[in-house]
């Protein structure tokens, strides 16, 4: 049984309830683990905000601002996690940012800062966090992050974001090989499209989940609670023996090598 009390788990990029990490948070909640929060923090407070409501109703023991372009807040988000907590189980890895006017158009065209920015925010920074938290692994543990088919395949208008997540997916395998020895486990959701405020950046999102829709195997896109169920079933036992893979919860997209669904089986 899928059974996560008495673990520790920290999520990260939890901005709205249409928000992936909220699908997750929600779900290894309801599977009994004991929850951790960070946000975004803005100049307004807002953000903070928005995310405590939101979270209020998993009565997170853990709340703290952490921009993982900061490293001193990363530092801090790991000491704050130690001293409260002592150990952490379980770390999801739900964030990713690029310049809207990198997301569209030709991907030639990417500027050098861009091409950092995608690259800190959204592949970086699971590299950083995993550093940061293997000293509180000491009982084993599972290590989750995002990514999407656009790492693998072109897909139009994901452009630098596509390089992000195939340096997200290797990191994925490098840091399993790592933390393996220790009983850390580290894998990768590769999830369908879903409409999210990170989502929205992308051009043409609403004409790739319409197309999904048309073509998966399963006609329809993915929800949040679905990515929150495997992610909850990564961060259990359940998944004990699996590090270092991609898990693809696109409604089975990915294996379509011909989408066209004028050509009849
Ligand atoms: N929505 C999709 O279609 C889809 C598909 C596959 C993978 N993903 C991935 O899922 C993850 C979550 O995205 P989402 O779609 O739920 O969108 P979202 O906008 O709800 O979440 C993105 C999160 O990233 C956070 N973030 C951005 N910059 C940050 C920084 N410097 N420091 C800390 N946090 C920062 C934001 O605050 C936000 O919470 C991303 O890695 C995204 O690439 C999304």
């Amino acid at each position: 049984m899928l059974n996560l009390s008495g673990k520790n788990a920290l999520v990260t990029g939890i901005a709205n309830d249409k928000s992936i990490a909220w699908g997750i948070a929600q779900q290894l909640h309801a599977a009994g683990a004991n929850i951790g929060v960070t946000y975004l923090p803005d100049e307004t407070g807002k953000m903070e905000r928005k995310v405590r409501d939101l979270t209020a109703s998993l009565n997170p023991s853990l709340f703290v601002p952490c921009n993982v372009q900061n490293d001193e807040q990363v530092q801090e988000t790991f000491k704050a996690v130690g001293e409260k907590w002592g150990k952490l189980d379980i770390l999801v890895h739900c964030l990713a940012f690029a310049n809207r006017d990198d997301l569209k158009g030709d991907f030639s065209a990417t500027s050098r800062s861009g091409f950092a920015l995608a690259m800190d925010v959204s592949a970086y920074s699971l590299i950083t966090m995993a550093g940061a938290a293997k000293p509180l692994f000491t009982d084993g543990g599972s290590i989750i992050t995002l990514t999407y088919l656009g790492g693998v395949k072109v897909i139009p208008n994901y452009n630098v974001m596509g390089i992000a997540k195939a340096a997200l997916e290797m990191n994925v395998r490098y840091l399993a090989h790592e933390m393996g020895p220790n009983g850390v486990r580290v894998n990768a959701i590769s999830a369908g499209p879903i409409r999210t405020l990170a989502s929205s950046a992308v051009g043409g999102i609403l004409d790739m989940l319409h197309h999904v829709e048309d073509s998966a195997p399963l006609r329809r896109s993915v929800s949040q609670k679905e990515v929150g169920n495997t992610a909850a079933f990564l961060a259990s036992d359940l998944s004990s023996g699996m590090t270092g893979q991609v898990l693809y919860v696109d409604a089975g997209y990915e294996i379509m090598g011909m989408t066209d669904t004028r050509v009849k089986g």
